[in-house]
């Protein structure tokens, strides 16, 4: 059924809006400068060549051999500092080739991230990603030290709410269950009742078992969950800047031109998108959905990142990818990953009430993962 209500920030009138980046990251200087290590060497040679050649076979169909040089000291650099510093790298499925292959150690979809960091072993996490996600490795390891190569690495989701928006939506809906998609900040997942991603949202929202649920901040995802379920959803007017961008008719195009063509599409895109497309599914599923089909051209319609590195994966597939990359996402490069590690910066702090708020609705969705 179509969504019930949508509110955005014009219905609530109050000056805050959105989330200030960097709010909740501070950058710790005085820490960071007794902790510093001294900048390695970069250049390239034939002891870097070797150290990296079994990296570069994982990533040689989308890194040419003249860009190699210029990436692979900095890669290098990036491995041994890692161990000296007993750090673990999550990276996004929307980071480039070169991090998503040759640096990170765990790597997926939010959930996964999110999963992942509630079993870290190691004291310091880097966060390949945007802020959200840095922050919800911080909400569930409070004692470790999460650093975010770069805190400007923001979301157009998770900047289109704040947690008093959330409060004067429960006014208005009083006894209405609340669930926030995981792309918010802190603040606003310690006002709501769970989280979800986009790979478990209706199963997230059927688990509340009641008639209605407040569902934010995406009107894409929540008019894609109200499509699924008999439940009555109440949006709010966020929307992704990178999935919005998609049409229908580009889709109708690339059929046209060739009616064999397979296109995945991610739930945040508009729901004429969403029409034209042969699979609808979370950054993971969609990358399992090409590993499983094994079709012969695939269009992605999602962050272009991610359709390089299934490409570096599945050469045999042809990746047809409309390119929208996600300028926040983009952020994150090696040069600030090797920075990040050197001087143990820029560390996530949270509010320690809000981040144990926070945590109660992004352990329910973990936990809720564990039982379906
Ligand atoms: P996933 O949860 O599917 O990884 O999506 C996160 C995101 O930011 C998509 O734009
Ligand atoms: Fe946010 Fe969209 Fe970028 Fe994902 S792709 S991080 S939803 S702006």
């Amino acid at each position: 059924m179509p969504i019930d209500a949508i509110y955005g920030p014009a219905d609530f009138a109050h000056p805050a809006r959105g989330v200030p980046l960097g709010t909740a990251l501070r950058l710790q200087t005085a820490k960071a400068r007794a902790d510093a290590l001294p900048m390695p060497s970069l250049r390239w040679n034939d002891e870097v060549a070797r150290a990296t050649a079994h990296l570069y076979e994982r990533v040689r169909t989308v890194i040419t051999p003249l860009e190699w040089p210029l990436m692979a000291p900095t890669i290098k650099a990036i491995n041994e500092l890692k161990a000296l510093r007993g750090a673990v790298i999550l990276a996004h499925n929307y980071q480039t080739p070169e991090i998503f292959h040759c640096v990170a150690d765990i790597k997926g979809d939010s959930l996964q991230l999110a999963v992942e960091a509630s079993r870290v072993k190691a004291d310091t996490i880097v966060q390949c990603g945007v802020h959200f996600m840095a922050e919800t490795s911080k909400i569930l390891n409070p004692q470790k030290r999460v650093l975010i190569p770069d805190s400007r690495a923001g979301c157009s989701l998770a900047s289109s709410i704040t947690g008093r928006d959330v409060r004067l939506l429960r006014e208005n809906f009083p006894g209405v269950p609340v669930v926030a998609y995981v792309n918010t900040s802190a603040e606003v997942k310690a006002e709501v009742d769970i989280c979800c991603t986009s790979s478990n949202a209706v199963e997230v929202v059927e688990s509340l078992k009641a008639p209605r649920v407040i569902f934010l901040p995406d009107q894409y995802l929540a008019k894609y969950v109200a499509a699924k379920t008999a439940v009555k959803i109440i949006a709010w007017k966020g929307a992704c800047e990178v999935h919005e961008r998609f049409t229908g008719d580009e889709l109708r195009a690339y059929r046209e031109a060739d009616p064999t063509v397979k296109i995945i599409a991610h739930p945040e895109c508009r729901p004429d998108v969403l029409a034209e497309a042969d699979f609808t599914g979370s950054t993971a599923h969609m990358i399992n959905w090409v590993r499983n089909n094994q079709s012969k051209r695939v269009v992605m319609i999602t962050e272009c990142s991610m359709a390089d590195n299934v490409q570096a994966e599945l050469p045999d597939v042809e990746m047809v990818k409309p390119c929208n990359l996600c300028p926040h996402m983009k952020r994150i490069t090696l040069a600030k990953i090797l920075e990040s590690l050197l001087n143990l910066r820029e560390e996530v702090t949270i509010d320690p009430t809000t981040a144990e708020r926070a945590r109660r609705s992004v352990e329910r969705m973990v936990n809720l993962k564990n039982k379906i």
